[in-house]
């Protein structure tokens, strides 16, 4: 017979199994696209050519309505620009610089120490101007989403005519990957929407793969460092465990 405690013990970790299961059984199965990304591979970087026109997608189109408050301008030089190129790009973007002699807020060219700005004074106004959705921040949210980079753009690229007998709520648009299916950020790219000063192909799908890729580095900065460490560390494993070969074939030699 169990006693009422082990029961209870019993009965609440069935609880805890159950939770998340039941919560994830009752979301819909949405098959995402499998891209292939420069950043996936054990060994891989950024393409970074990548990451560059997918900072001008960002800065030319999402910036308009999401913010990106973790990162700052000299951040910029991990996808490769000099410190010319980021001040350069900063001083393109007017942001908050403080209060004057006055006590009067003032705005100016960004500095590379600046903030990436904001398009919204705060969360509020941004649900407002955006149908009553908030956009949310972009600094982590390839990392924030289950999917990663293929969700985010599995959502980019997923806008189309809703399924025959499947009704748009409005203010809402149908999307195959967003949870649901309605959502209220109006297609942001399509073919053509950002021209590239490298000249490469505008279409919807690199767009999208460029930002995404921009995304990616902005919440995983230190990707490649990791995985530099990484291989530096299987070196030295590998050079520890040749070394104990040859001190216990010694050790050994000596004792027979
Ligand atoms: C006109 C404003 C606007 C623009 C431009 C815009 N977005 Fe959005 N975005 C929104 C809003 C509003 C939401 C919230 C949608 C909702 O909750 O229904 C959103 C949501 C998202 C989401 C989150 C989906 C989720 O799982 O919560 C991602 C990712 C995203 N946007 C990426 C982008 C990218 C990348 C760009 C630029 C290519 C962009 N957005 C441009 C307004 C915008």
């Amino acid at each position: 017979m169990r006693s009422p405690r082990s029961l209870l013990g019993g009965l609440l970790a069935v609880l805890c199994l159950a939770g998340p299961i039941s919560a994830r059984a009752a979301e819909e199965h949405i098959p995402l696209p499998n891209e292939h990304w420069s950043f996936e591979s054990a060994l891989g970087g950024f393409d970074l050519a990548s990451a560059q026109r997918g900072f001008q997608v960002y800065s030319q189109v999402c910036a308009n309505c999401h913010s990106m408050k973790f990162l700052h301008y000299r951040d910029l030089s991990g996808i490769g620009l000099n410190a010319e190129q980021i001040k350069a790009v900063a001083a393109t973007f007017t942001v908050p610089l403080g209060l004057n002699d006055e006590g009067q807020p003032v705005e100016g060219p960004a500095l590379p120490s600046s903030r990436f700005r904001s398009p919204f004074p705060n969360d509020k106004a941004a649900t407002a101007a955006n149908n009553g959705a908030l956009p949310p921040d972009l600094s982590l949210i390839v990392n924030a989403r289950e999917g990663g980079p293929n969700y985010v753009f599995g959502v980019l690229t997923g806008y189309g005519n809703p399924p025959a007998g499947v009704a748009v709520a409005e203010g809402t648009y149908y999307n195959r990957v967003f949870p649901g299916h309605q959502i209220k950020m109006p297609q942001p790219l399509q073919d053509g929407t950002v021209t590239y000063t490298d000249g490469t192909p505008n279409t919807l799908n690199q767009q999208a793969r460029d930002v995404v890729t921009f995304l990616y580095w902005a919440a995983n900065p230190e990707m490649v460092e990791r995985k530099a460490m990484g291989v530096k560390a299987v070196l030295f494993l590998v050079f520890m465990t040749g070394l104990t070969y040859v001190v216990k074939k010694k050790v050994w030699a000596d004792a027979h």
